[in-house]
């Protein structure tokens, strides 16, 4: 165990808003992800075309630890989805060694006063149903205007009425899909209203805003946006996605390597970016360490002493998941789910399994 400071964080801002005065920091393991904070100038991806553009809303975000939301930019680093991410780490419990895949991934943070005409645009507040449910509980990731934010991973409903049946979008509604939670507490009657104003054909009745629980609230927020540059690439520079291997008993970091490449970009082989990745590794007794999870929709193998990468392969698509391992009559396997689709990669629905020699 290390010891954890309590530290004094900063108050909010917003109307009404109280943060939480202190958060906890531990002293060790050291961090294996780096934060908005220690961002300057020099950190602006050297592969983006509007440098100065990054510039200014670097220099304008707030960059604060433990920043409180604002109707400023707060850069989010460590992101939404990591530094880790769910995949979990792997263990060794004799050696005390953790691996912990890690995104370098900054999010934006930001408020908006909720006076918005955009939002408020009908006429005398006669929303529907359907359009004041969907404000209460999809436009948080799928925007005002329902464009989503697919580069975010957000998905874009304008046309969702071409794409699915109406049934799929109730199923999606009551159920979630990938990332997207499900919404139980919309009722059969709200979700038809719902599915209805995402299919352009509700039946308005003026004045009907009795049935969801919907209140204006001070602010809103803005949505689940990524630092990103011209060309859809982290704004920020490399590493974009790292291993780690920290030694629980010292909190140091035995070693550090990139994880992933961005196949668009030159000399991936030589000097790798790293990548995006959501999925944990695990590590074998005599040495390996295995992993998927990457956008580039590779599997790997490092040597988990080293941290040297042994051996990759191309998935049929990515494997967004932790690799299980098994064994049957003496022979080890390792077994992936790749069904891609996460981040705008293609799609698959494939089980595939290797033998350890
Ligand atoms: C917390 C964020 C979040 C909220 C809130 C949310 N969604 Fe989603 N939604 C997502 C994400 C992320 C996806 C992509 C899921 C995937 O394919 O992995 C998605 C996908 C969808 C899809 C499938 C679109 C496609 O082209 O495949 C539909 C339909 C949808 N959402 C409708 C809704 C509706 C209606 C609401 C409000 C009741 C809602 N969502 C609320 C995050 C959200």
């Amino acid at each position: 165990m290390f010891p954890i400071n309590e530290v004094e964080t900063h108050p909010s801002n917003l109307a009404g808003e109280t943060a939480w005065p202190t958060q906890s920091v531990p002293v060790l393991p050291k961090p294996f992800a780096q934060a908005a904070l220690q961002l300057s100038e020099n950190d602006i991806s050297q592969f983006a075309n509007n440098k100065e553009e990054i510039k200014e809303i670097l220099k304008n975000s707030d960059k604060r630890l433990f920043a409180p939301p604002n109707t400023e930019n707060v850069l989010v680093l460590p992101g939404y989805d990591g530094g880790a991410e769910y995949g979990g780490a792997g263990a060794d419990p004799d050696k005390g060694i953790i691996y912990v895949n890690a995104n370098e991934m900054a999010w934006f943070l930001r408020m908006e006063n909720n006076d918005n005409p955009s939002v408020n645009n009908n006429a005398n507040n006669q929303i529907s149903i359907g359009e004041q449910s969907y404000r209460n509980f999809c436009m948080v990731c799928h925007g005002a205007e329902r464009t989503g934010n697919t580069a975010s991973g957000y998905s874009n409903l304008t046309l969702v009425s071409q794409k699915m049946i109406r049934q799929n979008v109730q199923q999606i509604i009551s159920s979630g899909k990938g990332k997207m939670p499900g919404f139980p507490v919309i009722s059969k009657e709200e979700r038809e209203h719902l599915v209805a104003f995402l299919f352009g054909d509700e039946k308005k009745e003026a004045g009907s805003t009795g049935l969801s629980s919907f209140q204006q609230d001070l602010y809103k927020f803005t949505g689940y946006n990524k630092f990103l540059d011209d060309n859809g690439l982290p704004a920020i520079s490399p590493p974009w996605g790292t291993l780690t291997a920290i030694d629980l008993n010292s909190g140091e970091h035995i070693w550090q390597t990139t994880l992933g490449i961005t196949p668009e970009l030159p000399n991936q082989d030589t000097n790798p970016t790293g990548c995006e990745n959501y999925g944990g590794p695990i590590i074998t007794e005599n040495g390996l360490l295995l992993i998927a999870g990457t956008k580039d929709g590779f599997f790997r193998a490092f040597n988990r002493f080293t941290g040297k990468l042994l051996w990759q392969t191309k998935l049929p698509a990515a494997s967004f998941a932790t690799p299980a391992m098994y064994q049957i009559n003496g022979k080890q396997y390792i077994v992936l789910a790749c069904g891609g689709e996460k981040l705008g990669t293609p799609k698959a629905n494939v089980i595939i399994a290797f033998g350890l020699n």
